[in-house]
């Protein structure tokens, strides 16, 4: 189910990213690399309004609100191999509002799944809650706090009931717990998404942190969530707009031959920019992740992205994706492959 870090875990590894970059630029539409699943999501109710989110403000997702169930979690569980890690719990919506988040947590632990990780708000991040997330197997958690500063703050995540003071000690407060607990799990990352707003703040976010014992801070790449609507783009940083707006994507698609993201109701989307779901390649609640990995729709999907003809809705205007050059006889190197074209060119 999870690939460990032994020896053979690491081939297992090794062979998964073989085969997936050798279909990707022999353009294959059935694989022999498993998906990594990218992120499950834990649910999709949310507490905020975060102007840079398409469950935020405005809310402009149309899909249904649910909590992903015990039923339908155990499930994927039996079935999926972990490849990504960590596999983010979470997609849209805030996790810690699922009523049974610890215990899903629990179960995964207990089938051996060391790899799940969230990111959360902080909002609802009482003490008891900070006790659960440091006894519980989670391998990764990332707290979202974009400023430094409570202006800036709470311009971007929107709320009439949380401060950005609350939401700050609630974070430091876990870090001082986890620090007098000397615990090493979960590590502990802070983020701060690069935008026009935040832009000014990025170094002191990164000091701050530090300071207060996160493992890491990092400054999260702006996502325009595929140019589906034009709101997004106006936040991000002003001299990026533009490229964001026009650029068509050079390459193919990485992402349609390496991971999956799974809604809370079990749809398969392609990436997680697909907020409303517009493009749903399987549904788990009745088929397994590898019948929807090789199933008909993702394969007319990448047969269409590599012939460069891909006009979803989703992915039509994306210029947000993962790829490289193709290099048809690749495992060759890519110069090798140059040298032969130009050679065969010319004879
Ligand atoms: C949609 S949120 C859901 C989880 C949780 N409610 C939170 O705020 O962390 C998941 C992650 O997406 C990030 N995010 C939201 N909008 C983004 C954007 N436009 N660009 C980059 N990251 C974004 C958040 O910072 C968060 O880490
Ligand atoms: S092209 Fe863009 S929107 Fe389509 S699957 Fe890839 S990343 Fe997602």
């Amino acid at each position: 189910m999870f690939p460990d870090n032994t020896g053979f875990g690491m081939l297992q590894r090794s062979v998964n990213d073989f085969w997936r970059e050798y279909g990707y630029h022999h353009g294959s539409t059935v694989l022999r690399n498993h998906p990594e699943v990218f992120a499950i999501e834990s649910t999709n109710y949310c507490n905020l309004r975060c102007v840079m989110c398409p469950r935020g403000e405005p809310d402009i997702m149309e899909r249904d609100l649910g909590n992903m169930s015990d039923e339908l979690f155990q499930k994927i569980l039996g079935e999926v191999k972990f490849y990504s890690n960590p596999c983010w719990f979470h997609w849209f919506g805030e996790p810690l509002m699922h009523p049974r988040l610890f215990e899903q947590i629990d179960y995964a632990r207990a089938q051996g799944v060391s790899s799940l990780g969230i990111s959360s708000n902080a909002t609802l991040l009482t003490p008891e809650r900070s006790k659960a997330i440091l006894d519980s197997g989670l391998n990764t958690v990332m707290f979202a706090i974009d400023g430094t500063s409570k202006e800036v703050y709470e311009k971007i995540r929107i709320s009439s009931t949380f401060t950005f003071e609350e939401v700050c000690s609630n974070v430091k407060e876990f870090l001082s717990r986890r620090k007098q607990l000397g615990r090493k799990r979960p590590h502990t990352i802070l983020s701060i998404i690069v935008m026009e707003e935040t832009k000014s703040q990025i170094e002191a976010f990164k000091d701050e942190w530090k300071r207060y014992g996160a493992d890491e801070v990092i400054a999260k790449p702006y996502v325009n969530w595929a140019n589906q609507d034009d709101q997004f783009v106006d936040l991000a940083v002003t001299e990026s707009r533009e490229e964001l707006r026009q650029s068509a994507r050079k390459f193919p698609c990485g992402y349609l031959w390496k991971s999956v993201v799974i809604a809370w109701d079990g749809r398969v989307l392609p990436c997680c920019y697909d907020y409303d779901a517009t493009l749903p390649l399987g549904d788990l609640k009745s088929q397994t992740l590898q019948e929807v990995w090789n199933g008909e729709k993702y394969q007319r999907l990448r047969k269409n992205e590599s012939g460069g003809c891909n006009t979803t809705a989703l992915c039509r205007n994306c210029n947000q994706a993962p790829g490289t050059a193709i290099n048809p006889l690749w495992p060759l190197p890519g110069p090798v492959t140059n040298l032969l074209k130009r050679f065969t060119s010319h004879s």
